[in-house]
């Protein structure tokens, strides 16, 4: 499996050393809210392990409701703005009226379209233009005060996919989820009032995180090949077999589709690697600890989390004694 090698650019998703679910939404600062796209030393592997997954099972991956060809265009545009700008030495856009040419300089790679005419392209906007980028795509449309599941590209998904999800409400969406707060408030209905009163140009941002067992995605399409594949987690290998899987999801309004953007940015980390910052270690093993059973049990960790909360033990214990404590 890639795993994320660059620490300063991993997302640790811990404060604290006890975590529950809340409404742990954070505005992003004006500098922040420029990018959802990012590119990484891993973005080769990832772009191929993206691709592999999409040709795989193209359409578990990638959805989209016959209406949403220009709200798709309207979010290729930001993706191309948004790479252009932070990244002009890997990716270029030449436009001659509405003749687009895109230039993929780390990959070498041409796309020439039509702006806005999907008959010049060979596949859907987004699941073009998607595959440039490692991060999962979503589009939440705006209507009847509730936010539906109208596209997506998810390569990357834990308990996730475009075919599962499409056309699900964000309520029904989160159905599975034990989603209540520390003192057992539900949060479903509160997140998405907030959510819909996002406005153009203020993105907010959240971080989620799983376990997963030497895997890139689960979804309930594959449940039978994944959760066997869980049962080989042990104490001796779970350093090595076991990623803490942190996905930076943000959330941005388009403004002409009247359409929540939810992007995900999925990094991997294998257990072992925490060693490497120790503070990482001590806090992911007091979370790890202390995790209710039916947190454990939603996200799919219940049959290997006592292994590898035992290998993270080891470890400290191993620091301990370095540090002579
Ligand atoms: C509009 C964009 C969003 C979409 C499309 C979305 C989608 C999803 C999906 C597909 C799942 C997995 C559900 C399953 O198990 O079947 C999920 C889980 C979850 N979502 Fe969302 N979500 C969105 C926004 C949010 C926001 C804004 C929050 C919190 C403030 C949130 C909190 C959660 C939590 C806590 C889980 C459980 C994850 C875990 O424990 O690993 N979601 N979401």
């Amino acid at each position: 499996m890639f795993k994320s090698t660059n620490l300063d650019q991993f997302v640790f998703p811990w404060k604290e050393d006890n975590y529950r679910y809340s409404n742990d939404l954070k505005k992003l600062n004006e500098d922040e809210s420029r990018y959802f796209i990012e590119i990484t030393p891993e973005y080769e592997m990832q772009i191929k392990e993206k691709r592999r997954l999409l040709d795989e099972q193209p359409e578990v991956r990638y959805q989209s409701m016959p209406h949403t060809m220009d709200m798709q265009w309207e979010l290729v545009e930001l993706i191309l703005e948004q790479a252009t700008e932070r990244y002009p030495q890997h990716f270029t856009v030449k436009k001659d009226g509405a003749n687009w040419t895109f230039t993929n300089h780390i990959l070498h790679e041409e796309e020439k379209f039509v702006f806005g005419d999907a008959s010049s392209i060979r596949m859907e906007p987004l699941d073009l233009i998607g595959r440039h980028f490692h991060n999962d795509f979503i589009l939440m449309v705006h209507r009847d005060n509730d936010l539906f599941l109208e596209v997506g590209q998810v390569s990357f998904a834990a308990l996730f996919s475009a075919n599962w999800n499409k056309g699900m409400s964000f309520e029904e969406i989160h159905g599975p989820v034990p989603f209540v707060t520390r003192t057992g408030v539900p949060l479903v209905e509160r997140v998405l009032k907030f959510l819909l009163s996002l406005e153009p140009g203020k993105p907010w941002t959240r971080v989620n995180w799983n376990l997963m067992a030497d895997r890139y995605d689960v979804n309930y399409e594959t449940m039978h090949i994944w959760e066997p594949q869980r049962e080989r987690v042990t104490v001796e290998n779970a350093g090595e077999l076991v990623h803490l899987r942190v996905e930076e999801q943000k959330f941005y309004r388009l403004p002409r589709a009247n359409a929540i953007l939810f992007s995900l940015n999925t990094m991997f980390l294998p257990l072992e690697d925490l060693k490497l910052r120790p503070e990482w270690l001590i806090r992911t093993y007091n979370n790890l600890s202390d995790i209710p059973p039916e947190m454990a049990a939603y996200k799919g960790i219940d049959v290997f989390l006592n292994q590898s909360v035992e290998y993270l033990k080891h470890e400290v214990e191993k620091l301990q004694v370095t540090q002579g404590k």
